[in-house]
């Protein structure tokens, strides 16, 4: 039994936000069915491909747990079919350019009209108003919402950030929608419309940074190491380089072996509850009272004394030095040390998957847990992979329907098909 068991998610998403939400939901025990085109496929199929003919990377780690049928939505009867999925999934989820959808005939009126219980669940870049019909991508998303102009260093260009907070951020807000609406259906009998937007996810992350925006009114942000170095304050929240957000003195430091590992850092905050302990530990126990040191308002400039600290140790060595005495510190670890973490594996949040087409690989498990509800990650379907099984088990066609739909060039690319 899993938690979204009997849950049937008509699953019209590509590239990596849309994908991200159903690829959870499956986890979480959802039967999503992924709608593609004939021949083509998930562009992400054949993007960034690593294994000459097999499906990408992209593909494979965004669509674990899914089945596929290829199906031609703008031909007659693939409409049909379409029709029939829509009348027997719980859940449609789509992330196409805004308009898409209801150029294809299938319009919210018409959804509802064909099964009122339908949760539509959509993601786009902007929400309503005059973005509403642009195109977004990962990036505009990170600009647009707020998140580049507060990344990055003061004297530096804004930056985008290695977390997907665009895609993979908005992916699972929807899916947060998307169960929170199927709770509701339960007593309302009723589907609905979710639409979360790239822009309001990205944003929705950004939460601190609005809380700044509104406390610049009051003078400047104190706890900045901006301020500590004197650089004046604009109008806008600043991008705070390394600095906590959440007002303790803190930011990455270097640990034995930066000058040629990358990443031989680690983040080291000197909260108060930890200050004295911090002290000792360094070797510096008259800080714990001294003037300069023992406020943490004071502390800022004093993180480049404890680098020197650092300094003389692995980033490793810091985590068990510090861990057991509460001093929060976090390694900076490389996607290596990351995808080679024991620890990682054993939870299921690195998990190998076998592929037919590329062999093993590794990908990142479901990252929510529950007790009652196991996750076993399966590998991502091949492009139609379950085309006849589904038309046949789920949707009900017999056999001389599917040779009709497969007739009609509905479920096969018809050049390909023309070709053979
Ligand atoms: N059969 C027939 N046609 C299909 C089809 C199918 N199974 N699946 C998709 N199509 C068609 C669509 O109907 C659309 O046709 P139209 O332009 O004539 O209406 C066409 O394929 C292209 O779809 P679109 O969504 O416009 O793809 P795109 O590659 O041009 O744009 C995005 C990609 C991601 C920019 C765009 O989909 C988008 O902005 N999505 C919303 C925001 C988003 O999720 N962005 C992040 C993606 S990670």
């Amino acid at each position: 039994m899993k938690a979204l068991e009997g849950v049937k998610i008509l699953d019209f998403t590509h590239v990596q936000s849309g994908p991200t939400c159903t690829q959870l939901l499956a986890w979480l025990g959802a039967d999503v069915i992924k709608v593609e085109r004939p021949g083509v496929g998930d562009a992400t199929r054949k993007q960034l491909v690593d294994v000459p003919g097999a499906d990408s990377l992209y593909f494979t780690m965004l669509n674990h747990n899914k089945r596929s049928i290829t199906l031609n939505s703008k031909n007659a009867t693939g409409k049909e079919v379409l029709e029939r999925l829509i009348k027997t999934c719980d859940v449609l989820v789509e992330n196409f350019a805004p308009g898409a959808l209801d150029r294809m005939g299938f319009t919210w009126e018409r959804i509802q009209e064909l099964n009122p219980r339908m949760i539509m669940a959509s993601v786009k870049g902007f929400g309503p108003g005059k973005y509403e019909d642009c195109k977004v991508y990962e990036n505009v998303a990170q600009c647009a919402g707020g998140s580049a102009s507060t990344t990055g260093f003061v004297d530096g260009l804004p930056l985008v950030t290695g977390a997907q907070i665009g895609d993979s951020g908005t992916g699972l807000h929807l899916a947060l929608g998307i169960v929170a609406a199927l709770y509701q259906r339960e007593k309302s009998g009723r589907g609905q419309k979710v639409l979360t937007s790239m822009q309001d996810g990205v944003l929705n992350l950004c939460r601190v940074k609005l809380r700044d925006q509104q406390r610049l009114a009051a003078g400047p942000l104190t706890e900045y190491s901006q301020f500590g170095d004197g650089v004046p304050f604009g109008d806008a929240t600043p991008r705070a380089g390394n600095d906590s957000g959440g007002g303790q003195p803190g930011r990455i430091l270097k640990c034995k072996g930066w000058e040629t590992d990358p990443n031989a850092y680690t983040y080291f905050i000197t909260q108060a509850p930890a200050w004295e302990k911090i002290c000792d530990l360094i070797g510096e126990p008259e800080w714990k009272t001294k003037k300069g040191y023992a406020k943490p308002s004071e502390r800022l400039d004093k993180l480049n004394e404890i680098e020197q600290w650092t300094m003389t140790r692995t980033k490793f060595e810091v985590m068990d030095l510090c861990n057991p005495l509460d001093i929060p510190v976090g390694p900076i670890l490389s996607m290596k040390e990351i995808s080679e973490d024991e620890g990682l594996r054993a939870t299921g949040t690195i998990v190998e998957v076998d592929h037919p087409e590329r062999g093993k690989y590794l990908s990142v498990g479901c990252p929510i847990k529950m007790s009652d509800s196991p996750v076993e990650v399966t590998r991502s379907p091949l492009l139609g992979e379950h085309t006849e099984e589904i038309l046949t088990q789920v949707l009900g066609y017999s056999a001389s329907d599917f040779d009709r739909i497969k007739a009609s060039g509905a479920i096969s690319d018809q050049k390909a098909a023309a070709a053979e």
